[in-house]
């Protein structure tokens, strides 16, 4: 990272800690050239990126402050105990579908998506690595690469590891289907039906239709929206019933954008060691903190091969590729098994086109882009929500991602409001999809993945007025 973009994150994360609030003013640029030892024109350069990232404004002849827009007039939701029976068997695929379906129509204003918009990823750079990747395939590669996965992108894939701080055999990586297929066959590896799996509450809803379909139990561990998973409800948990795996997300939790600080990830695997019980880490969204350093996962710690990593190209470079991963430790020959007995491999020119994107492409130049882009539109959609929504209306400010999580006044009914919403062509994603139990019927999920527009200002004005009809 050059001394500007350091100077520069350090400063967002001032802004976004709210060590520096709304409206003040930063230091000069002269005072910060002093204090941080570089050139006035390396200040200027890194207030001119703050700028464009929509953070701070200059004042002629004031100076330059921190933008209106990062104001904390909404309060961040607590955590939300869990309701009903403590280990409950999972039925919501019927909801999720139909919620799903009447996402589908492309006019509507993508607040219940689950991507990012598709002109935020380098899709054309990518199509020219896959021509690249086809005519340098030699013929025997469309065969040998199907174990485990393309040979150019594992080591890719590792090598990112290591610079996140993680040493990873190899032979622990298998390439997947999307991170989707390795957490399906994660979980068949450990479980059987019958068998209770502890999961998050909200959780991310595929997660809970996986579950329904391989007969598992959920046992729901609530997650605050500002520490992670509850590991006090967790530890009760562990030693009360014999649960026999956990699916947690460390970073960017879908739907809440909570993250375990580094504490609690060794808290957790602690746990897990102490029990002897499996983590499907699901970190799809790993690549999208707004922090200057990635956060290393769970995975970093596991000395005994009990975590499963599992990653995606996806939600942050290319969507509908399907390519995925995972660092399947103790498992990973089981996993590899047992996915040439379901899809065989992924798509040999999929991995070969990604494995040359990483190798040449600039993927960490697009993942800045990116980071940055939708880090302007969480501020644009938070300043909106403060603007138009009701009093008593919550909302998370994850450092990362793109979903921000309501929780409204609790006369609200989101799958109401979403019917109501749809009608106007608005979409969102409403909070009984997260739940096996079907709670969170206050709450909704609201994208923030897609640029921020006048359309995107007068759909959250109209959400606010249904939101008031309730
Ligand atoms: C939390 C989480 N895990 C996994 C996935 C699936 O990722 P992929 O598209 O790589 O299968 C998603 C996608 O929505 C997700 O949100």
């Amino acid at each position: 990272m050059k001394r500007y973009e350091r100077l520069a994150e350090d400063v967002a994360t001032l802004i976004r800690r709210g060590v520096l609030a709304p409206g003040e003013r930063l230091p000069s640029v002269r005072q910060v050239s002093r204090s941080r030892g570089v050139s006035p024109s390396t200040v200027f350069q890194a207030y001119y990126r703050l700028e464009a990232r929509g953070l701070i404004l200059a004042r002629p002849r004031s100076g330059y402050f921190v933008r209106d827009q990062a104001r904390r007039l909404l309060e961040t939701p607590g955590i939300s105990p869990v309701r009903g029976a403590e280990a409950a068997e999972v039925a919501v695929s019927e909801l999720v579908f139909s919620v799903l379906d009447s996402l589908q129509d492309a006019d509507t204003v993508p607040f219940g998506s689950a991507f990012p918009c598709p002109g935020l990823f380098p899709l054309p750079r990518l199509a020219r690595s896959m021509a690249k990747g086809l005519r340098e395939m030699g013929s025997e590669a469309v065969v040998a690469g199907m174990t485990g996965g393309d040979p150019a992108l594992r080591h890719q894939i590792a090598r990112r590891y290591v610079l996140g701080g993680v040493r990873l055999p190899v032979d622990e990586l298998v390439i997947t289907n999307g991170a989707m297929e390795a957490l399906n066959l994660c979980l068949q590896a450990v479980t059987r039906p019958g068998d209770l799996v502890a999961i998050e509450s909200p959780a991310f809803y595929a997660s809970l239709q996986v579950l329904e379909r391989l007969q598992l139990r959920a046992v729901e561990i609530p997650v605050d929206p500002r520490h992670g998973v509850d590991l006090d409800v967790l530890a009760d948990r562990l030693g009360r019933w014999p649960i026999k795996a956990c699916w947690f997300m460390s970073h960017l939790q879908n739907p809440l954008g909570a993250s375990l600080d580094e504490s609690r990830k060794r808290a957790l695997y602690d746990l897990l060691v102490e029990h002897e019980v499996p983590l499907l880490e699901d970190d799809a969204y790993a690549e999208l903190h707004f922090g200057p350093q990635p956060p290393w996962p769970v995975k970093a710690l596991d000395e005994a091969g009990l975590v499963m990593h599992c990653g995606s190209f996806s939600k942050c470079l290319a969507p509908g590729y399907r390519v995925g991963w995972v660092a399947a430790g103790r498992q990973a020959r089981a996993v590899a098994r047992s996915q040439l007995m379901t899809t065989i491999s992924p798509s040999v020119p999929a991995q070969a086109a990604i494995a040359d994107y990483l190798q040449h492409g600039g993927y960490d130049r697009h993942l800045r882009r990116l980071r940055h882009a939708l880090e302007s539109q969480q501020q644009a959609m938070l300043a909106a929500a403060d603007r138009h929504f009701p009093a008593g209306s919550r909302v998370t400010r994850p450092e990362g991602g793109y979903f921000l999580w309501f929780e409204f006044p609790e006369r609200v009914d989101s799958l109401q409001l979403l019917r109501l919403a749809l009608a106007e062509g608005i979409s969102l994603a409403p909070g009984p999809i997260f739940s096996a139990t079907q709670g969170y019927r206050h709450c909704a999920r609201l994208s923030y993945g897609h640029p921020w527009t006048a359309r995107s200002e007068r759909a959250m004005v109209r959400l606010g007025e249904l939101l008031a009809t309730f």
